[in-house]
């Protein structure tokens, strides 16, 4: 490892031979990049030959499964093709269950429908977890308006005007789509949504699509907002393991070699999928990771075992993100966790929070009180990296037990990469 680093970056000053001789000594005298260099500059066998259709952005134009959820959305926003005000709209369901897929497709339609009739309706998306800040998303909507927008400097309400004004003096009106609108309300409440739904634009009109994947998200709205947002709903619900297998062999289809993917590869993907819940873009994400696999494989088509270790590529992947994150508090939790039963200690809550004031105390950190830690394996639980039970302890009462739910190596390999904390994990792995 250290001896390829050192070949890299000094690779000026060697010698061909010298290098030669080094390749030799690691990988037993083949050059570990012609094979790779020569299947990527002729590709040969290719399994993917559409990479664009397997992107996360790709709007397909046709959704299996779909056509009830395109068609009660069309109906209601359809009206702008006789120039009335569609009802507001709510979407909600779980992750990957279409919805953002069939907001846009119908979008899509749609516009291309009002220009041809020539009439002045804009359809505007934006996702507001992507554009982050109240700023942001109306600095979006204001550029759909025509209105140009400086990063900082101007307050909320003055974009708001300057998007009102610029609508109405060009007698246009919109349908905006808020995609992952309760990012947008948990972060800065529903202001923006009750002076969209209030506001007129001269002679034009606002029309609102909400989105969510939370659930729970209507119970942050002001009722008034609520009501006017939620005049037409339509519930996504998770997709059956057979329907994800119609959307991966729709999609294969048209991305994949012919002949490189089978059916047994298939319906993998979508049962791994569909055992959380049916999430359409877990099945393609798999389904890209396996060929990507395969290909980098040198393989004629996918095999089931392509597919195992593209699962286990994307839940290290989602794994490391989620751990990533977290701030530093539940990071000193996470590592009391796992070092505790790393070393086979017992996990109740209390073992835990002691070992955490221990590693609070030789970090220098200000412990947090129990409750908080408390709160914070709640948390830990929820994101699927511990798992918590009740255990009785008959008339001493009960107390949460806490188990890892991965690999020790794989959480200390990640928490090990930030220095304040590798120093816990030096003499366990
Ligand atoms: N019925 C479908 N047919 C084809 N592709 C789909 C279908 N439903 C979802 N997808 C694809 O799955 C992924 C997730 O769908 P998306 O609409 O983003 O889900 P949501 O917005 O509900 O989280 C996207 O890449 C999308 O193109
Ligand atoms: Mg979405």
């Amino acid at each position: 490892m250290i001896k390829w680093r050192i070949m890299v970056k000094t690779n000026n000053y060697y010698h061909h031979d010298e290098i030669t001789v080094l390749y030799r000594k690691e990988t037993g005298g083949e050059d570990p990049l012609e094979e790779i260099i020569r299947r990527h500059s002729q590709n040969i066998n290719p399994i993917i030959i559409k990479h664009d259709l397997l992107r996360s952005e790709y709007v397909p134009s046709f959704l299996p499964h779909r056509a009830q959820h395109i068609k009660a959305v069309g109906n209601v926003l359809a009206t702008v093709l006789k120039a009335v005000k569609p009802s507001n709209l709510f979407l909600y369901g779980k992750t990957g269950t279409g919805k953002t897929a069939v907001c846009r497709h119908v979008f899509n339609r749609l516009s291309e429908a009002v220009s041809e009739k020539g009439l002045n309706v804009k359809f505007v998306y934006v996702n507001c977890r992507l554009a982050g800040t109240e700023y942001r998303v109306l600095a979006e909507l204001c550029a759909a308006a025509g209105v140009n927008v400086p990063f900082t400097g101007v307050s909320k309400g003055e974009l708001f005007r300057r998007f009102q004004s610029n609508a109405s003096r060009s007698n246009t009106s919109f349908v905006i789509c808020f995609d992952e609108v309760d990012a947008l309300v948990k972060d800065f409440g529903d202001d923006l949504l009750y002076e969209l739904t209030r506001s007129g634009l001269g002679n034009g009109w606002v029309s609102l699509v909400g989105i969510s994947n939370d659930l729970l998200f209507k119970d942050m709205l002001d009722p008034r907002v609520l009501s006017s947002l939620s005049e037409e709903e339509v519930v996504f619900q998770p997709y059956t393991a057979t329907e994800l297998s119609d959307i991966l062999w729709n999609r294969a289809e048209a991305a994949l070699r012919p002949g490189s993917v089978g059916d047994d590869v298939i319906k993998l993907c979508a049962a791994l999928a569909a055992a959380e819940h049916g999430d359409a873009r877990r099945a393609l994400d798999l389904l890209r990771v396996s060929a990507e696999v395969a290909e980098r494989e040198g393989a004629e088509k996918i095999e089931e075992h392509h597919v195992r270790t593209a699962q286990g590529l994307i839940e290290r992947g989602r794994v490391k993100e989620v751990i990533s994150s977290l701030p530093l508090h539940s990071r000193i939790v996470l590592l009391a966790i796992y070092v505790s039963s790393k070393k086979g200690l017992e996990t109740t809550s209390g073992t835990i929070y002691n070992i955490y004031r221990e590693f609070c105390a030789t970090l220098g950190v200000e412990p947090l009180t129990d409750r908080r830690v408390s709160t914070l394996v709640s948390e830990l639980d929820m994101l699927g990296i511990i798992a918590c039970d009740l255990v009785s302890y008959g008339r001493h009462g009960r107390t949460r037990r806490i188990k890892p739910t991965i690999a020790f190596d794989e959480v200390a390999e990640i928490l090990g990469k930030d220095d304040t904390l590798s120093g816990f994990l030096d003499d366990l792995s």
